[in-house]
């Protein structure tokens, strides 16, 4: 299961005098099964997280805490998503270049996968990511 272009997914939400809840279904809000979910938090200010793609790894990324902005580049553009609430999230398909940075204090990102951590999946350099990316 995947989609080619990036989305803002909203996810389901139960207001609730007692306190709100969401929640997320692998298949049914996010268009994957989730193997594997990681978090990033106690950023320290002007920080940048990221800085690479994904030969085939796909993420949602929901800011649970706080805010941050994740910029996306498709080998042509770049698109800053700004996330500041935890009943959406981006869903960012691979072969994106990404970036995580604006964070706000006690921001905290959690970050769903479809597959396990696999260094090998990593694409650290931009040019060898836009030259990926044109022959894909
Ligand atoms: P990395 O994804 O490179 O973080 P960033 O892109 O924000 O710099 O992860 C940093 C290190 O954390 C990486 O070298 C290995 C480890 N790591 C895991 O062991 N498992 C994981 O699921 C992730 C995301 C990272």
């Amino acid at each position: 299961m995947t989609t080619d272009a990036p989305k803002i997914i909203e996810l389901p939400k139960f207001l609730d005098d007692r306190g709100n809840l969401s929640f997320i279904e692998a298949g049914r809000h996010i268009p994957f099964k989730i193997e594997r979910a990681y978090w990033i938090y106690d950023v320290p200010g002007g920080e940048k997280r990221g800085g690479h793609a994904y030969s085939h790894l796909q993420e949602f990324i929901v800011a649970l805490s706080g805010s941050l902005d994740v910029v996306l580049h498709d080998g042509e553009k770049e698109t800053r998503y700004h996330l500041n609430r935890s009943y959406y999230g981006l869903y960012i398909p691979k072969m994106f270049w990404r970036e995580l940075d604006n964070f706000s204090t006690n921001s905290l990102a959690l970050i769903l996968a479809d597959e396990k951590y696999k260094e090998d999946e990593y694409i650290r350099d931009f040019d060898t990511f836009l030259k990926t990316r044109d022959g894909a």
